[in-house]
């Protein structure tokens, strides 16, 4: 079982496209909602993996996304029985909500223990890296920073893995206003290559995005939470920039979505904290008080489809059968 996580210092933008590198740090928070249940079974006589998610069987890209993490952890197990993965989301999936993240949180820790390897925390980061950066930041609960790592090939593929932050007891919620729950037009992987090759504010924002790590650690650790929600808004719209830059340029965000930012910028003018993020689809995450979390779901509801109220959730877990 693994829940998503929602970035406040955003990943955007790969170095290596097949080991999974990003450019940056990044660093997010882990939801106690919208959790995916993944199990594992080998099946010997099998020809190949029979993947099924929410009971439907996958095929095409995303089944074979997941094969070839198999693949993976079937090549650091030393074994080559084929598996059937059965994956339930009770996240919409493809609504830029991060589905993935936890998706290959949870199916790294299944398929690990299944086939025999027994990871720690750090090895089992670095492999669900592998399937989608963020879910590396889905293995640990609350506050996590995903390390960019150095240099590149082996010495790049060990250090790049998430960690927890440790944060004093904060009185947080995220407050998740869907605005389409449709799946995204253009894939997150697809958007950051294009960002990265086109945008002539790619760079700079990656420049700024560091020091907003910096700056953020270093507000959660002193429990202002003011400051992470100005540093969390200004890193995801500065991403946005990046994308609307990109030649052709990529646009998540809807007419809906400004208008849920403008609510935002009205709450906040009415005295409550309240601060936007968004990632590669239209929808809005708004981190406030939870103690607030209420007043403003109310306040954001008009306009959008579904809302929903998260709070810090755990890390990936294994329910039964633990092997590690
Ligand atoms: O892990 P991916 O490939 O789905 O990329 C996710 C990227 C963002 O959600 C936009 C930002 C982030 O850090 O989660």
């Amino acid at each position: 079982m693994a829940c998503p996580n929602i970035a406040l210092i955003k990943y955007w933008g790969k170095r290596d496209e097949r080991l999974v590198l990003p450019t940056a740090d990044s660093l997010s928070m882990t939801l106690d909602v919208f959790s995916t249940t993944t199990t594992v079974e080998l099946s010997p006589a099998a020809s190949g993996d029979q993947v099924t998610l929410n009971g439907t069987e996958m095929a095409d890209e995303p089944y074979r996304r997941v094969t070839a993490f198999l693949d993976l952890v079937r090549q650091k197990a030393g074994r080559f029985e084929a598996a059937v993965v059965d994956t339930h989301n009770t996240v919409p999936t493809g609504a830029g909500l991060a589905s993935s993240a936890s998706g290959f949180a949870a199916l790294a820790l299944a398929a690990s223990a299944v086939y025999g390897l027994k990871l720690d925390d750090t090895e089992l980061s670095r492999l669900a890296r592998r399937g989608s950066g963020s879910a590396s930041r889905s293995v640990f609960g609350g506050f996590a920073v995903w390390r960019a790592g150095q240099g590149t090939g082996d010495e790049a593929e060990s250090s790049s893995y998430a960690e927890a932050v440790p944060t004093p007891d904060l009185d947080v919620a995220m407050v998740i206003a869907v605005v389409d729950a449709g799946p995204k037009s253009v894939s997150s992987r697809a958007a950051m290559r294009r960002t990265v090759d086109t945008s002539p504010l790619y760079w700079p924002w990656v420049e700024s995005s560091r020091a907003d790590l910096v700056d953020i650690r270093a507000a959660l650790e002193r429990g202002d939470l003011t400051a992470v929600g100005e540093i969390a808004e200004r890193n995801a719209l500065g991403m946005h920039a990046t994308m609307l830059t990109a030649r052709p340029a990529v646009r998540y965000m809807s007419p809906a979505t400004l208008a849920v930012l403008d609510r935002v910028i009205q709450l906040r003018r009415d005295g409550i904290l309240a601060y936007a993020t968004m990632d590669a689809g239209p929808n809005v995450k708004v981190l406030c008080r939870s103690s607030d979390a209420q007043k403003v779901e109310r306040a954001l509801r008009e306009g959008t489809s579904q809302t929903f109220i998260a709070h810090p959730g755990p890390g990936a877990f294994l329910r039964s059968g633990d092997s590690r």
